[in-house]
């Protein structure tokens, strides 16, 4: 028997391979990705060595085989036979790759997340008794900002913030007809987003926070020299944000997530087999406690103190700072309106005695947002 996974260089997925390795069954791990097998291979050891997690005994590099394939290319880029070759044996298919550039371009996101997925269907077409994961998110819920979401709620009437939410809404349409067309099962995870508060090393898989920190690190850091009233020189800067002030968010913590997968997996596929029938089972992987603003505002100021960050529902006459936010993170503030709950029942069968995480309170939060830290870590 054997596992696929792809998408195992990024920050989700090295976590799901690492907890593949360290587990008993030592089953045959396929890597998928881009690149020369040999330079995927250094990849991923280099993406998982850092990370904590269950250990991985040094031989366990020895059942993995890396197979270069992109998602945006026919057939992964695979010959019918290194296809074939790929899935045989296959008792689970892991999907965890994608492209996650929210304000990215609309064909460069159909063609890796919904063409590049229709590419592993394939694939695992050629492995009957695989059960499929498939890893979506819990942002597919789109504009349906209030109310309590059902695993099974699954509907495009209030749009989209995002061409990637559509792109994960299509995908997972798509799989619910393949299992139903070709008697197949399947599980569809919804982390919501992830956050670790060891922020990796440059080159080495970065958070969706990171991209925030580094939007203050790139776009207002090289400022400070010239302006004594940015807070990492010391001044006092109020900063308004579009949103709503009672808004929430599901954050989730990553290596928590990854644990929640892999029992989420094994849940479906006992399920799978002679007699399971077909069908898709949705699972939210998401914290019990949504953030509040309050929280993220605090993370924010233990890093610099002197901002003084408030959300308002509208952002007028913006400052000069405030427009810069406006400019570089207008497409993340339309998040800040959220105030919905995620429904559990499915991830609380399937995860057993796995206790619920911690709180991420504004301490954790702050060293997410910390890049300090793997500034100094990559300069080692
Ligand atoms: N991170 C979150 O907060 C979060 C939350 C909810 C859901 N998710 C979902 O979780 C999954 C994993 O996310 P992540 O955080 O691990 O993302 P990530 O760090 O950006 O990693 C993306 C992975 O997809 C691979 N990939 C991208 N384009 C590809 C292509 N054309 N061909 C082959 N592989 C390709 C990347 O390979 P390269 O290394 O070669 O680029 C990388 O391994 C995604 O499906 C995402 O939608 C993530």
């Amino acid at each position: 028997m054997s596992v696929v996974i792809t998408g195992a260089t990024g920050f989700l997925g090295s976590r799901v391979l690492r907890h593949l390795l360290a587990e008993e069954t030592r089953e045959t791990v396929t890597v998928l990705g881009r690149g020369s097998p040999d330079t995927l291979r250094e990849r991923v050891e280099a993406a998982v060595a850092w990370l904590d997690g269950p250990p991985v005994e040094p031989d366990a590099w020895q059942r993995v085989r890396c197979v270069g394939a992109d998602l945006t290319r026919p057939t992964l880029g695979l010959t019918p036979g290194e296809l074939a070759e790929a899935a045989a044996g296959a008792a689970q298919v892991w999907h965890c790759a994608a492209r996650l550039h929210l304000a990215g371009d609309q064909s460069e996101l159909f063609s890796t997340n919904v063409r590049g997925t229709r590419a592993v269907l394939d694939l695992a077409e050629q492995a009957p008794d695989a059960h499929l994961v498939y890893v979506s998110t819990a942002f597919v819920a789109g504009r349906r900002d209030a109310g309590h979401i059902m695993e099974d709620d699954l509907s495009d009437a209030d749009g989209f913030h995002t061409r990637y939410e559509e792109t994960k809404y299509t995908t997972e349409r798509m799989i619910r007809a393949w299992t139903a067309a070709k008697g197949r099962r399947a599980t569809i995870v919804r982390p919501s987003l992830l956050v670790s508060d060891r922020p990796a090393p440059a080159g080495l898989p970065a958070q969706p926070l990171d991209y925030v920190a580094r939007l203050v690190d790139d776009t207002l850091r090289p400022r400070a020299d010239q302006d004594p009233g940015l807070p990492m020189r010391g001044g006092v800067l109020p900063m308004r944000l579009q949103g709503d002030p009672h808004g929430t968010m599901n954050l989730l913590q990553a290596d928590y997530a990854a644990e929640a997968l892999l029992r989420v997996a094994a849940a479906g596929r006992a399920r799978t087999g002679a007699g399971a029938g077909a069908g898709v089972r949705t699972v939210h992987v998401t914290h019990p406690r949504e953030v509040a603003f309050p929280t993220a505002r605090e993370a924010l100021r233990e890093l610099y103190p002197g901002l003084r960050l408030t959300v308002v529902p509208t952002v007028r006459n913006p400052s000069r700072h405030e427009a810069l936010v406006i400019e570089h993170a207008g497409h993340l503030l339309d998040f800040g309106v959220q105030r919905r709950t995620y429904d559990r029942t499915h991830l609380r069968e399937d995860v057993g005695d796995l206790p619920e995480p911690p709180d991420v309170d504004a301490a954790y939060l702050s060293r997410a947002f910390d890049r300090s830290g793997a500034r100094q870590r990559a300069a080692v």
